[in-house]
C-alpha cells in the first residue's frame, strides 16, 4: 500500500452470518444493506490507493463458469485480486468435463486445490445450492439459469442508490424478458425488500401475472407506465433459453418495448437508464439511449467489482488465519 495514504477499511459487520451467497430472496433488507455499504467502503478504499488490499491475502477464489460471461467472470476475478486473493479460472469448454467428469466431481476437484470460495455460473437453476451442500468452501451464485443472479441485483441497486441516495419510494421498471431473466428475479427481491415500487413490463408471453402475488405491478404497455418511472432496467431477450419465439418479430418487440430517444422525451427528466448487459442495440435499447446522458450501464459494470469484493470478503474474510 502507498506510504502516507490513509486507507480506511471497513470493520467486519458483527451481524453478518452467511457462508454462501445463493440468492437475494432469502436475504433480509439489513443484510442487503450491509453488502451495499461494504461495497462502497471497499470501492473507496481501493480508489484511495489504486493498489491491492490485503483483506483476502492467502485465500484462493475459483471461478467455475459453465456458461459464457464477460462482466461477471472478469469482475469476480478482479475483485478477488483487488482483495489480495489468488484465483483459479475454470471454463467447462476446455476442462475434463469433456472427458465425462461429473459436475460435483469437477467442483470437488477444484475445491481440493485449497480453495476458499467457488463462484459458479450454470444453466441449471439451483446449481449453487447443490454445490453448497456438497462443498466445504463458500459458494457464490454468478447466475443459475433463469433463477437468480444475486450480485447483478446488488450492483444494480448500488448504482440506483449512488444516484438517488435511497431506493425506498422509487418506481423501478424491469422491461423485457422477465420469464427467463435471473437478473429480474434478483432485482425484484432486492428492490422490494428495500422499499421500491417494482413494475415488470413486457409482452404477455414473457411477463406473468403471478408476480402480482409478490406485490409487483405487472404491465404490458411501456408507454403507459413510462411517465411514472424513476428507473428503467432494460433486459435482453434471452433467445437461448426459449424453445419458440415469444413474439412475432424482433422489429415488433422493438416498436413496443425498446427505449428510444422519442420515449426518452416522454420520460421523467431524471430517469436512470440501466441494463445488466450484454445489450442488443436496436432491440431493447437504441444506441443514442445506451450511450446517452441518462445511461449508467458502464457504471453498473464498474460497481460489479465493488459488490463482488464485498461478497467475497463477507463470505471468506473472517476465516481463521485470514487477516481482516
Ligand atoms: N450481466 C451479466 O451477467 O453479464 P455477463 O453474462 O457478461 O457476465
Amino acid at each position: 500500500m502507498s506510504d502516507g495514504v490513509d486507507v480506511r477499511l471497513p470493520d467486519f459487520p458483527a451481524n453478518w452470518q452467511h457462508r454462501h451467497l445463493l440468492d437475494l430472496e432469502r436475504l433480509s433488507a439489513e443484510e442487503i444493506t450491509v453488502l451495499l455499504d461494504v461495497a462502497e467502503q471497499l470501492q473507496a478504499a481501493f480508489a484511495s490507493t489504486r493498489e491491492k488490499l490485503t483483506l483476502l491475502k492467502g485465500c484462493t477464489i475459483a471461478n467455475l463458469f459453465f456458461e459464457n460471461s464477460t462482466r461477471t467472470r472478469n469482475s469476480f476475478s478482479l475483485a478477488a485480486k483487488r482483495l489480495g486473493a489468488d484465483t483459479i479460472e475454470f471454463s467447462s469448454g476446455s476442462s475434463s468435463v469433456a472427458k465425462g467428469e461429473t459436475f460435483i466431481d469437477t467442483a470437488k476437484t477444484i475445491e481440493a486445490m485449497d480453495v476458499d470460495a467457488v463462484v459458479v455460473r450454470h444453466s441449471a437453476p439451483g446449481t449453487p445450492h447443490l454445490l453448497a451442500r456438497h462443498l466445504n468452501c463458500s459458494v457464490l451464485n454468478a447466475g443459475d439459469g433463469p433463477h437468480e443472479h444475486p450480485t447483478q441485483g446488488l450492483l444494480d441497486i448500488l448504482t440506483i442508490r449512488q444516484h438517488r441516495g435511497d431506493v425506498r419510494g422509487l418506481t423501478v421498471a424491469l422491461v423485457g424478458d422477465i420469464a427467463h431473466s435471473r437478473t429480474a428475479r434478483s432485482n425484484i427481491w432486492g428492490l422490494k425488500k428495500l422499499g421500491a415500487h417494482v413494475i415488470v413490463c413486457g409482452p404477455a408471453t414473457l411477463v406473468s401475472r403471478q408476480w402480482e402475488k409478490f406485490g409487483v405491478e405487472v404491465a404490458y404497455n411501456l408507454d403507459q407506465i413510462l411517465p411514472r418511472c424513476d428507473v428503467l432496467n432494460l433486459l435482453r431477450i434471452q433467445f437461448e433459453r426459449q424453445a419458440t419465439r415469444p413474439f412475432p418479430s424482433v422489429h415488433e418487440y422493438a416498436l413496443l418495448y425498446a427505449m428510444t430517444a422519442e420515449r426518452m422525451r416522454r420520460s421523467r427528466p431524471q430517469i436512470l437508464i440501466m441494463a445488466p448487459g450484454p445489450i442488443n442495440r436496436g432491440v431493447e435499447i437504441t444506441p443514442e439511449v445506451a450511450d446517452g446522458p441518462h445511461s449508467v450501464i458502464l457504471q453498473q459494470v464498474n460497481n460489479g467489482i465493488a459488490i463482488r469484493m464485498a461478497a467475497l470478503w463477507l463470505l471468506v474474510g473472517r476465516r481463521p488465519g485470514v487477516s481482516a
